[in-house]
């Protein structure tokens, strides 16, 4: 009998350069936040474009439990959402503890339904992640919220939420999104300053203009939101992961290569390329997309400093550290997103990487080559950098717990492999 949660690993044999080309897939954070926008609207809202991905089946079922109905299509790259009628108010926490990003469905509840208890996600991996940024912004719209067993019970003030100024003290990525969805039904105009600039964002302030929202400044800090009545269906296409994106763009900047990321762009990554310039790797763009070409000798070391978008992200911090273990030289990384998010650098000091951590500093110093060892990592994109580290390490890499990819990675294993990789799932029997 299968196991609910997949114990597979990956073993990849380090060694290959790598060339051709490597599809990239639709967003899963942007997807993460456009399917809880069905929640606003009775009319159903069609997405294109969809990753294949266990956090996105697990929003499906969150969204199920509330009483919306997303069907998957084309081999799940389309997805068919609609939400009628009276619908459930409470996210389950057996659900919202899988995913944190449940916790986007705060917002369109208490903007539909006029009340809302979403449990809290509890801890996770990489940090603490508190709500108070989401919560401050919706009490600030008019609604009342309490903390009961574990539980956000929100209800909105006279049964609809009002437009109001809200300065975020952190640009929260969700909270910009749980304030932004829940503005479009609002009486008035809501303000968030010091909103969150990422694609995703942009993303889906574009898909709610489509389902008839107004709003402006989505991309900047400042967004306005004119509440309306009501939104309509529509069909949005999810933007391209630029997270997938930098994170096989670091394949042949490792191991050596030319490889072409189609569907690629660089103003999704652009803090991100001028680090890969100043490491010696070359990045140009294409008529499909972007294409990154490296010999296999050893880049130089660079400085990185995770920062809200436009600044590096925080979701390529551990694939880049896998570069830079040997790089020439000394690069510092430092984390200034999330408290807890070195856990790959244990695992790559047991392939032979040298790296010193201090609080959120890690000092890499750049050795020549890494050795394969047995590895695992506690969360998605630090699994993925131990693949990274493995394709140029001598020997095999086997890297464990292999669910957390299956959360952030489709077809992880065909899409190194199509481009030259020696790498297998091994099945947990
Ligand atoms: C989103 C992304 C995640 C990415 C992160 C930062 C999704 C589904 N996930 O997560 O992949 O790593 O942005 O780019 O889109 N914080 C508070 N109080 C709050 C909210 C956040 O203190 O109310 C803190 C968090 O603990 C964290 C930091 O702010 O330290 C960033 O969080 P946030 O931008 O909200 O990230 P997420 O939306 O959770």
């Amino acid at each position: 009998m299968r196991k609910a949660v997949s114990m597979d690993s990956i073993l990849v044999r380090g060694g290959k350069t790598l060339h051709g080309q490597i599809p990239i897939a639709g967003a899963k954070n942007a997807c993460l936040t456009l399917m809880p926008a069905t929640l606003l609207s009775d009319e159903p809202l069609t997405l294109t474009n969809a990753p294949r991905l266990s956090d996105i089946k697990t929003m499906t079922q969150l969204l199920g439990s509330l009483g919306a109905e997303v069907t998957s299509m084309q081999g799940g790259q389309v997805l068919a959402a609609s939400c009628h009628g009276t619908i459930n108010t409470r996210a389950e926490y057996d659900i919202v503890r899988k995913m944190r990003a449940s916790n986007l469905v705060l917002g369109p509840l208490l903007a539909r339904e006029g009340h809302a208890e979403v449990s809290l996600p509890g801890g996770c991996a990489i940090g603490a992640r508190p709500m108070d940024i989401h919560t401050d912004g919706l009490t600030k719209m008019g609604a009342e919220i309490d903390l009961r067993d574990g539980y956000l019970h929100a209800k909105a003030i006279g049964g609809h939420l009002k437009g109001a100024v809200i300065d975020f003290p952190f640009a929260s990525v969700g909270a910009t999104e749980n304030i932004m969805m829940a503005a479009t039904l609002a009486k008035g105009t809501t303000v968030i300053n010091n909103a969150a600039r990422e694609p995703e964002i942009v993303d889906l302030a574009t898909c709610l203009r489509a389902m008839g929202a107004q709003i402006d400044g989505d991309g900047t800090s400042r967004i306005e939101i004119q509440g309306v009545d009501r939104l309509h269906g529509a069909t949005h296409r999810v933007v391209t992961d630029r997270i997938e994106l930098g994170t096989y763009m670091l394949a042949p900047a490792i191991a050596g290569g030319e490889v072409e990321l189609i569907g690629g762009r660089i103003d999704l990554l652009a803090a991100f390329c001028e680090k890969l310039d100043a490491a010696g790797i070359s990045v140009t763009e294409t008529e499909n997309g972007l294409k990154v070409k490296h010999d296999t000798g050893r880049t130089k070391a660079v400085n990185v400093t995770t920062e809200p978008f436009p600044g590096f992200p925080t979701d390529l911090q551990a694939q880049m550290m896998a570069l830079l273990c040997t790089a020439t030289g000394t690069s510092v990384l430092e984390e200034k997103i999330f408290e807890n998010r070195f856990m790959h650098a244990p695992e790559l000091i047991r392939m032979g990487a040298n790296i010193d951590v201090h609080g959120g500093t890690a000092t890499v110093t750049g050795v020549d080559k890494l050795k394969g060892a047995q590895v695992m990592a506690t969360d998605l994109r630090a699994s993925v950098s131990l693949i990274l580290a493995g394709l140029a390490a001598s020997g095999e890499t086997r890297v464990a717990r292999v669910y957390h990819l299956d959360r952030g990675y489709e077809q992880v294993v065909s899409k190194f492999s199509g481009v030259g990789a020696d790498i297998e799932r091994i099945t947990d029997s």
